[in-house]
């Protein structure tokens, strides 16, 4: 469970996991799609699967305990820049995963996850190379949603650093010391 001191080993686990996965996608994400990298695509959409799994976890984990205590008294500001940040990032989160499974599912293009096949690609018979949309119209939202969600999270969880970072750096107070797990109340 979580406390004002400290906070649960699962909610340490959660964030630090869903964080180093958001930014690894996102970066990869940006890459493949800028230099047509065509063989990070599957590694791109097993590991966007794979984060499935703790997101959802995350977002009960959140449901059920609550939002995190403020560590001191922020100003109505900060509390409600964060708030809005926080929103952006848990909406993000769960966007991301659901309109890549689109964009490549119902483009036809196939959903694989470690060798595994989600979804088999659907290859045009005439030319093999070309794929027949299972869906053309949600395969387009899909695309858009991904890639305008992308440049969304992207701003705010650079704002989400350096929120962190001014906290730790320039407030000096525990909020990134409870996020990495310390005990706050002997500091
Ligand atoms: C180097 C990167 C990161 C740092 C230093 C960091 C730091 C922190 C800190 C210190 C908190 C606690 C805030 C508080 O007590 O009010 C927090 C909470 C949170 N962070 Fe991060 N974070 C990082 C990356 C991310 C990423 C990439 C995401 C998601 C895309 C994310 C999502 C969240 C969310 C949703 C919360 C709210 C509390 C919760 O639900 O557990 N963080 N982060
Ligand atoms: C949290 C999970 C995910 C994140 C953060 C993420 C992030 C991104 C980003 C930022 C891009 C670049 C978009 C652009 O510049 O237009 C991208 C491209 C792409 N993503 Fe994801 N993605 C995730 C999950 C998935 C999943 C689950 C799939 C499919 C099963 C997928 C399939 C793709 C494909 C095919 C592209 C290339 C699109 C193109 O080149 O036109 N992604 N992703």
């Amino acid at each position: 469970m979580d406390t004002y001191s400290k906070l649960s080993k699962q909610t340490i686990f959660l964030h630090w996991v869903v964080a180093t996965f958001m930014i690894g996608l996102l970066a990869v994400g940006v890459y493949m799609h800028e230099t047509k990298s065509f063989f990070l695509y599957s590694w791109h959409k097993s590991f966007g699967v794979l984060i499935v799994v703790f997101v959802l976890w995350r977002l009960y984990n959140r449901m059920k305990s609550g939002w995190l205590e403020p560590v001191r008294q922020y100003k109505p500001v900060e509390i409600s820049l964060s708030k809005i940040v926080h929103w952006l990032l848990i909406i993000g989160t769960i966007l991301m995963p659901i309109s890549g499974m689109m964009m490549s599912g119902l483009g036809g293009y196939g959903i694989p996850f470690f060798g595994l096949e989600l979804v088999a690609p659907n290859p045009n018979p005439d030319d093999p190379t070309k794929m027949i949309p299972l869906n053309a119209p949600l395969a387009q939202a899909g695309k858009v949603v991904h890639s305008l969600v992308g440049d969304i999270l992207i701003g705010a969880i650079a704002l989400h650093i350096a929120g962190a970072l001014k906290h730790h750096f320039i407030d000096k107070d525990n909020t990134l010391n409870r996020m990495k797990g310390m005990d706050i109340s002997s500091k």
